[in-house]
């Protein structure tokens, strides 16, 4: 870049910042969504829909043709086996054609450490998942440093351990009415009535949002999160844009709603609003409208699905490993190593993508700048270089806490204390009061190449006796 091309630029992102000051963020998305919808009405853009055929065996299908961005691999069951398989004989895989263009997929935990430690020149601009979402919000999970960091450290205190200390007292008392309010002997759906609901009144907690409206904060989570387009799901655009719209306005009045609370007396909280209205360098934020949206939305989104769906996957790991569930009740001080071991067999987020800055040799391969990568942590977790026997599911694995489901480097998950105490809350709970959790019939899955999840899982209780 020239000089003048420096100038310029700066100059054209200080206009554009002061625009979209005075914009209301909601009428931001919205003029997005119009855009998007033009684009589809000229031709110019058809939406992705993707249909659900059943997948071969890894070994009939050709190396160079792998697809691992199949939204319907989970579903089938077919990951761990094509995983195994290209770390195997491709751990440094190229894909020169797939619904999300082409991409390299990095399979092996040390590769997948390698990237993700080094950000210069792996970018995680301008997004982290394969394809590219409708709606392209500012997050930092998606900004490199000195960028990232910046806003990170912004928000980081309210995971802080003196906040979590805070919040473990309430975190455990809305477990314990959600278990109380559980039938026993009969079957009932677990995704909905536990995993669901704990993770929806966290996160209202964290957030201070309203708490009969936080089965909002999930619709959200899922619909954004969802979009074929960015993950292979099943969310529509027009949903997608319709609830970024609801998200953006209601925040914005629980922004002034809070300010107003304070500035009549009201002590402060130890919530995310009140985090960022108190410190230097976010009591501003509201005055930049897509990135104070991109910030919530992130703590949405990051601390729903992947903590919701390792208090599914722990029931599911337990129920089909009778012993390991023997084992937990004869010796309930395993529970903290067992959180990792659940989090490592789960891996609630597949791949994190990074983009090539420039050239690079990697693992015997070539690398183009500009080519898409894809680290897959549910590959990395299996991966038998690094755990024995990867796919048990054994309570007090030595190494458990090695994995690699929070990622690495500057972008290693900002909420996995949180979580992990979340989890180990439910699970001391759940001791305190059943014998047996049974997983009835098979669960169901959610339609994602990104997200490792649930839709249903039938389960029945059995008190203590
Ligand atoms: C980042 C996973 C829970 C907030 C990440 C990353 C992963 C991840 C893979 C990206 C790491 C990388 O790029 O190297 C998980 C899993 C969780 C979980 C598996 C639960 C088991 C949470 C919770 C919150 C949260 C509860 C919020 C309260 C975030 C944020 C980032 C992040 C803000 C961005 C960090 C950055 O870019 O600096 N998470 N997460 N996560 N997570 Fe989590």
């Amino acid at each position: 870049m020239t000089p003048i091309d420096t100038v310029l630029d700066q100059a054209l992102t200080r206009v554009t910042d002061k625009v979209q000051a005075t914009i209301p963020v909601d009428r931001q998305v919205r003029a997005a969504h119009l855009v998007k919808k033009a684009k589809r009405f000229a031709g110019l853009e058809t939406p992705l829909v993707f249909t659900e055929e059943p997948i071969p065996d890894p070994a009939d299908v050709p190396l160079t043709e792998i697809d691992l961005s199949n939204p319907f691999m989970n579903r089938q069951g077919k990951w761990y086996p094509y995983f195994a398989r290209l770390r195997d004989e491709a751990p440094v895989h190229y894909l020169a054609d797939s619904p999300f263009g082409p991409f390299w997929s990095i399979t092996r935990y040390a590769d997948i450490q390698a990237v993700d430690s080094n950000p210069k020149v792996f970018s995680a601009e301008p997004y982290i998942v394969l394809g590219q979402p409708p709606l392209e919000i500012e997050m930092f999970i998606a900004m490199d440093p000195p960028k990232h960091d910046v806003q990170r450290k912004a928000v980081q205190g309210v995971v802080a351990p003196r906040n979590l200390k805070e919040m473990e007292g309430l975190i455990r008392e809305r477990v314990q009415e959600v278990l109380d309010s559980l039938p026993t002997d009969e079957p009932f759906d677990w995704v909905d009535r536990v995993s669901i609901e704990i993770t929806g009144r966290m996160l209202a907690t964290l957030l201070d949002f309203p708490y009969e409206q936080r089965r909002k904060l999930t619709y959200w989570s899922d619909t954004i999160s969802g979009t074929a387009e960015g993950t292979g799901g099943t969310t529509h655009q027009d949903e997608m844009f319709a609830a970024g719209e609801e998200l953006a306005r209601s925040f914005v009045a629980l922004w002034h709603d809070k300010a107003a609370r304070r500035a009549a007396g009201e002590p402060d909280g130890f919530d995310l609003i009140t985090l960022m209205q108190t410190s230097e360098d976010t009591k501003d934020l509201i005055k930049k409208p897509m990135e104070f949206l991109g910030n919530l939305t992130l703590l949405i989104v990051g601390g729903n699905d992947t903590t919701r769906n390792s208090m599914t996957g722990g029931v599911l790991a337990l129920s089909q490993n009778p012993d390991q569930f023997e084992k937990l009740k004869a010796d309930p001080s395993v529970i903290p190593n067992m959180v990792s071991e659940i989090i490592r067999w789960q891996t609630p987020l597949a791949y994190m993508r990074r983009v090539a800055k420039e050239d690079v040799h990697f693992g015997g391969q070539f690398i183009r700048k500009g080519d898409q990568v894809i680290m897959w942590y549910a590959s990395g977790n299996r991966d038998e270089r690094k755990f024995e026997n990867p796919d048990a599911f054994l309570i007090d694995r030595p190494n458990a806490r090695n994995h690699m489901s929070f990622g690495f480097g500057v972008h290693r998950c900002m909420g996995n204390r949180l979580a992990e105490m979340q989890l180990r809350i439910l699970w001391e709970e759940l001791l305190a009061r059943f014998d047996r959790i049974d997983v009835v019939g098979e669960p169901e899955y959610v339609q994602s190449n990104f997200v490792k999840g649930y839709s249903k899982m039938m389960v029945q209780l059995t008190a203590r006796s």
